[in-house]
């Protein structure tokens, strides 16, 4: 459940890899099943990262039998690796899934201990508005066939800046649901905690395709040093 993600994983690694040419040390928070982290091992990139489901960090030994990646189950919000790193990567919303504003701070001092000089740090998060001015939880049908229906819903607790996406499956047996929580911060409110922790934003654009950042933008790909 991904609010305004596109999965361009290609315009992702063309931006990486001119941020920050090979070779060099990267390290990718929440790497999951690898989609970012096996093209840039392929590409000559060191590449080291940190998840906390042991589900994923197993497919990614299953696609990656000869251990071009190297990465270890943690928490990226509470666990540095004790290594310095050209690059530090989180795609995919996946920095909202530390949902406190304590656990974000938290995340992004470990990223200014871990980067190394002239190092750069890459954030991939959606654009909270639309969503923080949601008077009642959202609902989209994601798939309405003849034996099952699939829905999402999304709902908004404004006080906390929480997000509850809730996905549904419909089959006719027990309806299954996963739940996911993220706690959105804004840009400028992103861009103030990083300063916090002793990091400026270089360059933000809409997307990996460096489209502008501008009041429409879904989403931004924001680069900090
Ligand atoms: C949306 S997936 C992205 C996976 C991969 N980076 C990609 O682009 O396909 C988010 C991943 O982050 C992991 N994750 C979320 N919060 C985490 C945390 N605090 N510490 C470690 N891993 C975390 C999840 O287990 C999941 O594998």
């Amino acid at each position: 459940m991904y609010p305004h993600i596109e999965i361009d994983t290609e315009a992702t690694i063309a931006l990486l890899t001119e941020l920050c040419p090979a070779p060099a040390r990267v390290l990718e928070f929440g790497i999951g099943t690898g989609r970012i982290a096996l093209p840039l091992a392929a590409r000559g990139y060191e590449v080291y990262g940190i998840d906390g489901s042991p589900a994923m960090l197993t497919k990614l030994k299953e696609k990656d039998p000869d251990g071009r990646v190297s990465a270890e189950i943690g928490d990226f919000t509470t666990q540095g690796t004790g290594r310095e790193f050209d690059l530090i990567v989180v795609v995919l919303n996946t920095f909202f899934s530390a949902v406190t504003k304590e656990r974000q701070l938290s995340c992004l001092k470990l990223v200014r201990e871990q980067l190394a000089p002239r190092g750069r740090f890459v954030v991939e998060v959606f654009e909270p508005t639309p969503f923080h001015s949601l008077e009642r939880p959202s609902l989209t049908v994601r798939h309405l066939g003849c034996n099952a229906i699939m829905l999402d819903t999304i709902s908004v607790d404004r006080s906390m800046q929480l997000m509850v996406g809730v996905h549904t499956i419909l089959d006719g047996g027990v309806p299954e649901t996963t739940q996911h929580v993220m706690r959105y911060a804004f840009p400028n409110e992103l861009d103030l905690l990083a300063e916090a922790c002793g990091l400026r934003l270089e360059q933000r654009w809409g997307d990996f395709s460096k489209q502008a950042f501008t009041a429409a933008s879904q989403r931004h790909v924001s680069v900090y040093v």
